[in-house]
């Protein structure tokens, strides 16, 4: 069945049907941690009014989706939020049809579907069909009788704790730990200068924007007044490592584990509890470090993620390979999605 054309409405400044649709998500019931932080961000983002926001509306000039737009040097990550009554795979379908069919989203660089209904399963097919990918986030926390190594005596590694005065050093280390992930630079990019880009990002941790900053728990190593690896925690829901980071010229000589573990000890000295960190997937490295040392997804599992635009990141040789396998070709399994995801 050909679902309903729906029509996109302008709505920055937070007009009676978009407070309204707020207000019915605000009552809705259950609703989990992941929902609460996303409504809260939607709400401060169209009430700013610094983000573009647009309302779907139906046959019947009903509100049916929330659109928020976040626009990037490398296209616009859009979110949708679908209205309570309207979360079934034909409104969602018709959301992603209007999407298509608006130039003043376009190129759509990357899609968060913010509602766990209906789940990503259900939809992934038609989203892989665009030629996006999904990337998880996935939250794991270290059980607390997981046993840890002491420490290593004569600290061989150099570690010392970060200090305000790092954060231009650690800015300037987070750009070279990331620049080479076209990935992160899909689902994380905000300006076009991904040095400043990191510069806010390190200075929303060390100033609290996630929960406040815990330097016993945050770790560098400095070489020549360069910083080559660096931990940062806050406190969010227990002790959370926010960021880990080894610059390319010093991995797998075994500075991330160091640094991890050095935090973890820092983090359990300090009563945080449990320590957790969130990373997105597929991050390899990260992963097999952290399930190796003991972590692990915490029970219900928090899950959510980003579908990014494989064609906007230079990859369209991989949206191919999607299309092909969304659309029943040779390439095996019909979704890309992990098991479990939604948000
Ligand atoms: C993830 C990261 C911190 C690892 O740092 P590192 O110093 O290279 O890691 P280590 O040398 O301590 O390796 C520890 C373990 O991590 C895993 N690992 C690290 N690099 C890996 C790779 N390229 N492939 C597979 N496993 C890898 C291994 O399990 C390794 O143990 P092993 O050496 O005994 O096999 C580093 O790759 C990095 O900064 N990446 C970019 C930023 C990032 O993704 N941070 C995490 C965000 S959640």
């Amino acid at each position: 069945m050909t679902p309903p054309p729906l029509t996109l409405r302008p709505t920055s400044e937070l007009p009676a049907e978009t407070a309204e649709l707020l207000e019915q998500l605000r009552c809705e019931s259950p609703r989990g941690p992941a929902d609460d932080w996303a409504l809260a961000g939607l709400t401060k983002h169209l009430s700013e009014g610094t983000q573009g926001g647009f309302l779907l509306l139906g046959p019947n000039d009903e509100a049916i989706c929330i659109l928020l737009d976040r626009i990037t040097p490398i296209g616009h990550r859009v979110s949708f939020l679908m209205a309570p009554g309207f979360r079934s795979e034909a409104s969602t379908q018709s959301a992603l049809v209007a999407l298509d069919s608006a130039p003043e989203l376009h190129p759509v660089v990357g899609l968060r579907v913010m509602a766990r209904s209906p789940p990503p399963e259900t939809i992934a097919e038609r989203i892989e069909l665009r030629g996006f990918r999904y990337f998880g986030r996935v939250d794991l926390e270290l059980p607390e009788g997981t046993a840890f190594p002491a420490q290593p005596p004569g600290n061989p590694l150099g570690l010392r704790p970060v200090q305000l005065a790092d954060t231009e050093a650690l800015a300037r280390l987070m750009r070279a730990a990331y620049s080479t992930d076209p990935y992160d630079v899909a689902i994380f990019l905000e300006r076009a200068d991904l040095l400043e880009d990191a510069r806010v990002s390190v200075d929303a941790i060390l100033s609290g924007k996630f929960g406040p900053w815990i330097p016993t728990g945050s770790f560098a190593q400095e070489i020549e007044g360069e910083l080559r690896g660096a931990v940062l925690t806050v406190r969010n829901d227990g002790g959370l490592i926010a960021e880990l980071l080894v610059d390319p010229r010093s991995r797998r000589v075994g500075l991330g584990r160091a640094l991890l573990e050095a935090s973890v000890r820092g983090l359990r000295e300090a009563g945080e509890r449990p320590v957790r960190l969130v990373y997105t997937r597929p991050n390899r490295q990260a992963e097999s470090l952290y399930v190796a040392m003991g972590f692990r997804p915490p029970v219900p599992e928090f899950v959510g993620g980003d579908w990014v635009n494989l064609a906007c990141i230079g990859h369209p040789e991989l949206a191919d390979e999607l299309r092909l396998t969304a659309s029943g070709g040779a390439m095996g399994s019909a979704s890309h999605l992990p098991a479990g995801a939604s948000e």
